[in-house]
């Protein structure tokens, strides 16, 4: 049996490079693998949240999601912190994890940046909670960006030191799923760095909550060069800003970016900027139209992530029973 599990971290808006790069692909596998899609707000908590924001931006996660298509009738939808496995496991597993293992992590140095010290505790074991979520469900597969596969090769290395330790064939090597599809969303103002929801300037993404003015105003500022589009992706890829742009207006549309360029080249960003905000309103309108419906009945909101919870925790109780039993913890 295939099992999907991924999460996302409720600590900020969900943007179109959480769209283009995750959920639009999430929605996808709905069809062909039983799903688990989850807010991690364990996750969240690493670095400071505000607590009354952390329950808003969660439940607001949770219609992003669903107004994006996650169907909680078949896939389970939930926060993490109302499953407790998740905590538990980790902390098995972290008597499993080798410290050098988690200071190879490169995220979490650039996470931590210079002030190491200062960093908390979960952040450094932010791998080892991830590595837990997989296994508390046995996935199978997990769909993940390339700044995430470091992560996953940790959960392997995880379950394989915890099946050969104890001598059983307990937990699965959980295996990436690369979509083709999956696109790399970079920030509006600087096309070096991804797009991000804790960016302190909000014209750096497009959130699926911003109006079609919003979206507007951000192309319109949104960091380009002086010359026209490029004819081949090729001097394409040496422009960021530039590529970036075609790159959504691709994404957005279902095209390569050679289809874009043939279109647009040797035209000026105007022009084009024009055509993408055009593109990226018809797309994003109806999500947020979509997510608005959500939020203005919270209480519903509310009783998917109850009942994916309750489906999430059917799951990982009785995995987590028989680690205790593996592991050797006294149950009279
Ligand atoms: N670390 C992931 C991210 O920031 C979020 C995440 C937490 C996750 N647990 C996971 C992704 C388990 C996949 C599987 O994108």
């Amino acid at each position: 049996m295939n099992r999907i599990f991924s999460g996302v971290q409720p600590s900020g808006n969900l943007h179109l490079g959480n769209y283009l790069g995750a959920l639009r692909n999430w929605v996808r596998l709905q069809r062909d693998y039983e799903c688990i899609y989850c807010l991690v707000d364990l996750h969240a908590i690493t670095q400071w949240q505000e607590p009354a924001q952390l329950a808003a931006q969660t439940r607001e996660a949770a219609a992003g999601l669903l107004a994006c298509g996650i169907d909680p009738k078949t896939s389970i939808l939930f926060n993490q912190s109302r499953v407790p496995a998740h905590a538990e496991l980790a902390w098995v597993f972290n008597c499993v994890a080798r410290m050098g293992w988690l200071n190879r992590m490169t995220q979490f140095k650039e996470k931590a940046g210079k002030d190491r010290e200062n960093a908390s505790v979960g952040l450094f074991d932010y791998p080892v909670l991830m590595a837990a979520d997989i296994l508390a469900y046995k996935a199978t597969h997990v769909p993940v960006g390339e700044d995430q596969k470091q992560h996953l090769e940790l959960a392997r290395d995880i379950a394989q030191k915890f099946n050969h330790d104890f001598g059983v064939e307990f937990f699965p090597l959980t295996e990436p799923l690369i979509l083709g599809e999956a696109t790399r969303v970079m920030s509006l103002r600087d096309g070096s760095k991804k797009m991000s929801k804790t960016d302190a300037s909000d014209h750096s993404r497009i959130n699926l909550t911003d109006t079609a003015d919003a979206i507007a105003d951000k192309l319109k500022r949104a960091k380009t060069d002086p010359l026209p589009l490029p004819d081949s992706v090729e001097e394409l890829e040496k422009r960021p800003e530039a590529d970036n742009l075609v790159t959504i207006y691709a994404a957005l549309g279902d095209k390569t970016r050679s289809d874009v360029l043939r279109h647009f080249s040797g035209k000026g960003f105007a022009e084009f900027k024009r055509e993408l905000t055009e593109l990226a309103v018809s797309v994003l309108s109806p999500l947020n139209a979509e997510m608005r419906r959500l939020m203005a009945d919270p209480g519903a909101i509310d009783t998917v992530l109850r009942r994916g919870a309750e489906r999430a925790d059917a799951i990982a109780r009785p995995i987590l029973a028989e680690v205790h039993r593996i592991v050797g913890f006294l149950r009279a």
